[in-house]
């Protein structure tokens, strides 16, 4: 047993920050001892001076997994399992002080930010659960003599890249399915937001998780290509696991292919949402306002176009204005923060691009359109714009902030072959209460996540991940779990 009792301890936020490395079970500057800063994007504020970590580093922490991986391998599925629901327990514990830590690092409100915590922790529960449940199959017997069974094996040391749109999130789902198989875990966070996930260090190795089965790095924007690039050339890493944009997925695909390791791309999404005329509309707002303005529109499944049937688009257009208008954009230290800032100055640049490219293509702001410069460099205001058309870049290209553009339709195929009209699939979404065009739109919707009548998609429960150029794999539910291990056949002949 890894663990015989469950010790509760709570953290100060200031505990939780952590600055070096952390492999094999220790804390370590960067072999460099180079460091670079983390900053609140409410103020720009340097909250800490972080590892900046390179090649060596990455060795040093696939080295610890190496090691680390026969006995962690071996260990019985219910000892994974307990240490892995000791970690959930600290984690809930400490969601206050996560929460905040994450609104720090990432600008999100608090209440989003502990929601946050709440959400990744039902990962580790989940695949707490899962670990004891790894069945393999007795196949039928072929021939006489002959005994043929699959079992399934953890495939080795996983390399988990995370976004900073969900620090914690978005690791936690990795890391807790890669423990529960039996394999051991190399990361590194994104350079924007590594305090939150080098703080769940903490609670890993206070949970039991034993040195070298969990290793973390962070490096810079300028050095973490050269992190990376080890793990993807080093055959003793089986698989890549990689949330954010297309671009990035694409090269860690092209330059990992040398060692042929599995791959789980969660990429960029275009996500479309569509309002047909027989729907609900104030329930079509509320699900479109729940699920576009989560982190200030800063997720991979939030809605990016939405699609308004003609006969319904003008009352749409004003119920959702009026709501978009009330939100309000403040800090996330104020406790009535709906929206925060933005993660940096490049995402500000992006949305004003976007939206200042749609309205010379002819769009009109019924709100915002402008940033929020009395309120810090970040921010900017939300945003919805009428008369969207598909040759503005928003269109195409994922905004990734609290901008809402109304396109108009007139028929169902002309939305389904609108929403299709991109290279990406992650989530889509649809309002109807025509249980024949429920039927119908969900079947021919190009995506791996289809929201009917609901806006709020994410659970650990379910299977998360997309199609075409959003990527392949599925992260939480019962698959899981799958992409983290490999099928062995056994044969056993000359039995009596
Ligand atoms: C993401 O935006 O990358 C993930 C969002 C989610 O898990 O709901």
């Amino acid at each position: 047993m890894f663990m015989e009792t469950i010790m509760m301890k709570r953290f100060e936020l200031s505990e939780l920050i952590r600055s070096d490395n952390f492999i094999d079970g220790k804390w370590v500057t960067a072999a460099s001892g180079k460091r670079f800063a983390v900053t609140d994007p409410a103020t720009g504020k340097v909250i800490a001076q972080v590892a900046d970590s390179g090649y060596a580093d990455a060795r040093a922490a696939t080295d610890a997994a190496a090691r680390a991986f026969p006995a962690w391998r071996d260990a019985l599925p219910k000892d994974r399992a307990a240490v892995l629901h000791c970690w959930h327990a600290l984690i809930v514990e400490n969601a206050d002080a996560l929460g905040r830590l994450i609104s720090l690092e990432q600008g999100k409100p608090f209440a989003e930010g502990r929601g946050e915590v709440m959400y990744g922790a039902s990962y580790v529960a989940w695949f707490a659960e899962e670990a004891t449940r790894i069945y393999g199959d007795i196949i039928p017997q072929q021939q006489r003599g002959k005994r043929m069974s699959a079992i399934k094996e953890p495939v080795g040391i996983v390399a988990a890249i995370t976004p900073w749109n969900f620090p914690l999130a978005m690791i936690a789902r990795k890391i807790a399915p890669a423990l529960a198989a039996g394999c051991t875990v190399v990361g590194k966070p994104a350079e924007d937001t590594p305090l939150t996930a080098l703080a769940l260090m903490i609670l890993a190795h206070e949970a039991g998780v034993p040195a070298g089965a969990l290793n973390l790095i962070s490096a810079s924007r300028e050095n973490a290509q050269a992190a990376v690039a080890d793990w993807l050339e080093d055959g003793r890493v089986r698989k890549i696991t990689f949330t954010g944009s297309t671009p990035v997925g694409k090269y860690l695909a092209r330059e990992s292919a040398g060692t042929l390791k599995k791959l789980s791309l969660e990429l960029g999404g275009n996500a479309p949402f569509i309002v047909f005329d027989d729907a609900d509309l104030d329930a079509a707002v509320a699900g479109l306002m729940a699920s576009k303005f989560r982190n200030g529109g800063q997720t991979c499944v939030c809605p990016n176009r939405v699609y308004v049937q003609s006969s319904v688009y003008d009352r749409f257009a004003a119920l959702l204005t009026k709501r978009v208008a009330a939100l309000k954009v403040a800090p996330a230290t104020d406790p009535e923060a709906q929206i925060g800032p933005m993660i940096n100055a490049r995402a500000v640049e992006k949305i004003e691009r976007h939206v200042n490219d749609a309205i010379r293509h002819g769009a009109r702001a019924l709100t915002g359109g402008k940033r929020l410069s009395e309120l810090g460099a970040n921010y900017y205001a939300p945003t919805v714009l009428a008369d969207a058309t598909p040759d503005m870049q928003l269109s195409c290209e994922e905004t990734f902030g609290p901008v809402v553009p109304l396109f108009r339709f007139n028929d169902e195929a002309q939305a389904v072959r609108a929403a299709n009209d991109t290279p990406f699939g992650l989530a889509s979404y649809f309002y109807s209460q025509d249980a024949r065009r429920i039927d119908r739109v969900s079947r021919l919707l190009e995506a791996g996540i289809v929201g009917i009548n609901e806006g709020a998609i994410s659970s650990e429960a379910a299977p998360f991940g997309g199609v075409k150029e959003s990527g392949y794999e599925r992260e939480g539910s019962k698959y899981g779990l799958d992409d983290y291990l490999s099928i062995k056949y056994l044969c056993q002949g000359n039995l009596a």
